[in-house]
């Protein structure tokens, strides 16, 4: 166990000055900083469900809260969230804060402080590499919250039918590209370089699934209805993408299974001080 201090108080009023260096009249901009705070109420909810201890529940709340930090100078920067044309933006966040560690210095406690930049950067890599106990849970826990909350903005602009502005890059009406099919039947991922559509980007999404570290986050997935939601989308007449669907959905369940019934993602609970 290892003592943890954060200030979320302080925290979210750095956070507020630093997003006043950018354009929040800009909607795309806006839409981050919206997240940011949509992901900040997840994780506060997923680690009341994992009754994490409270120091380990504002750290893991502070890390949701800036994850996206590097989000404001990319798109002032480059126009585009896409980083494979601009930058790596979990590495630019980590960069642009740790630039200001004198100001976080006085609101965190150094272990605390550093779990955050390490959940900040490692938080949009395609996985985690081998990490300390002391910052792991809060990488998975930031991976969960921003997963589920764009689970969440996805289905929710599909609705209004503005999901095209949130996902220019991606044709609403094409159907699943043929390098995405051939990435998920042998690897059960998907990378953005090979996503066109907005198909293909709902794909990649059903593969975050197996990448979903905690119990809780499944379940707030399965309470959602958000993988049927998705699967609905998919043309039922093609056999190939009802194979991969079927695949997907089978690999899904077991990784449920294990997450619900084994509690192997729940072990954190002890590390954290619960
Ligand atoms: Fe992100």
């Amino acid at each position: 166990m290892f003592a943890l201090f954060a200030d979320l108080e302080k925290i979210q009023e750095e956070f507020e000055r630093y997003a006043r260096f950018f354009d929040l009249s800009d909607p795309m901009i806006k839409m981050k900083y919206s997240h940011s705070h949509d992901v900040m109420r997840v994780g506060g909810k997923l680690t009341d469900d994992l009754e994490w201890s409270a120091g380990a529940k504002r750290v893991g709340i502070a890390a949701c809260l800036l994850h996206d930090a590097g989000r404001f100078s990319q798109y002032r920067d480059f126009g585009t969230y896409y980083d494979g044309v601009s930058v790596d933006h979990g590495d630019r966040g980590y960069e642009a804060l740790l630039s200001e560690s004198d100001r976080y210095a006085e609101v965190t406690g150094g272990k605390a402080w550093e779990a955050i930049l390490q959940a900040v950067k490692w938080h949009n890599k395609k996985s985690l590499p081998e990490l300390s106990e002391e910052v792991a849970p809060f990488c998975r826990l930031v991976r969960d919250a921003d997963k589920l909350d764009v689970f969440n903005l996805v289905q929710r602009r599909m609705d209004e039918g503005t999901v095209g502005e949130l996902l220019p890059r991606h044709k609403i009406e094409a159907p699943l590209s043929e390098p995405l099919l051939n990435e998920v039947e042998k690897n059960w991922s998907g990378s953005y370089k090979h996503a066109s559509s907005l198909l293909d980007f709902l794909l990649i999404q059903l593969t975050w699934v197996l990448d979903m570290n905690f119990a809780p986050s499944l379940r707030l997935l399965e309470e959602n209805g958000i993988i049927s939601r998705i699967c609905d989308h998919f043309p039922k007449d093609d056999r190939r993408v009802r194979n991969i669907m079927d695949g997907l959905l089978e690999r899904i369940e077991a990784h449920k299974q294990e997450a619900l019934f084994q509690g192997v993602c729940t072990n954190s609970r002890r590390r954290m001080g619960a």
